[in-house]
């Protein structure tokens, strides 16, 4: 089936509140039709970025979420506050937070349910390591952390995946096409038999991990690749514009 690519900037920890405007004028301005494009800024630029793109198809994502809806829970945002400045998706399990934050897996289920029950979409990051790699423990990762979805999920067009490998994020070393279909191809297939075939035909599966405008063609061209999360790339308009062009490409 036809899928409509979901090209979406994971700014991280960068920008400032100028440079994060302006960076988001700049992809209002170039936005090509025939994908879904989204930006997820740092928490504290998400008004002013969503000010930005008032008008436009370019979607609002956060990076995070907290699990509960309000209370003591200091530093924490929720999925309330998030779509009351017009948030429409939202990450979790980020390999940054699993790895570097240490978020445990039943911390991540609990933020992709409490994402998906507040009606947002579900950015799920899944992703092995080198070493997990290198012992042939990929499929098994990947699949294990799928597990953190649960049986909950209804509604393919709110759930995406980010296949990312832990070794491919700001490296440079990119997965080869090769690589990134046969773990995108097993999602699909692990969502199928969790959920059925026809949900797991319409999910947007993204390849994240040094995806940049040269390898963008060939990454987002597999059958089972469906857009981008994109780190790097992504705090430059044109780079980040490049690459959604490259998915428009892809699915012709
Ligand atoms: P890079 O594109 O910088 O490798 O980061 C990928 C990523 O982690 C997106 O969430």
């Amino acid at each position: 089936m036809k899928r409509v690519s979901f090209v979406a900037g994971n700014w991280k920890m960068n920008t400032t509140r100028s440079t994060a405007i302006e960076l988001a004028r700049a992809v209002v301005r170039g936005a090509v039709s025939g994908v879904e494009i989204g930006v997820a800024p740092p928490f504290v630029y998400l008004d002013a970025v969503g000010a930005a793109l008032a008008g436009s198809a370019v979607k609002l994502g956060a990076q995070d979420v907290y699990t509960e809806k309000s209370g003591a829970f200091t530093g924490e945002i929720s999925t309330d506050m998030l779509k009351d400045l017009g948030v429409s998706f939202v990450l979790a399990g980020h390999s940054e937070r699993r790895h570097v934050l240490g978020e445990k897996p039943d911390l991540v289920s609990h933020k992709a349910r409490t994402i998906y029950a507040a009606g947002l979409t579900l950015i799920l990051c899944v992703g092995e390591t080198l070493a997990q790699r290198d012992a042939n423990e990929t499929f098994t990762v990947v699949r294990t952390q799928l597990g953190e979805l649960g049986t909950w999920v209804t509604d393919p067009q709110r759930l995406v995946i980010a296949y990312e490998p832990v070794w491919a994020i700001g490296t440079g070393r990119n997965a080869t096409d090769a690589q990134a279909q046969e773990a995108h191809a097993f999602i699909r297939q692990t969502l199928a038999k969790t959920y059925s075939p026809d949900l797991a035909d319409h999910v947007r599966i993204q390849y994240g991990g040094s995806l940049k405008p040269d390898n963008a063609n060939a990454l987002l061209a597999q059958a089972d690749v469906d857009g981008g999360l994109i780190g790097g790339a992504s705090l430059k308009a044109e780079s980040f514009l490049a690459i959604a062009t490259a998915a428009v490409a892809a699915a012709r």
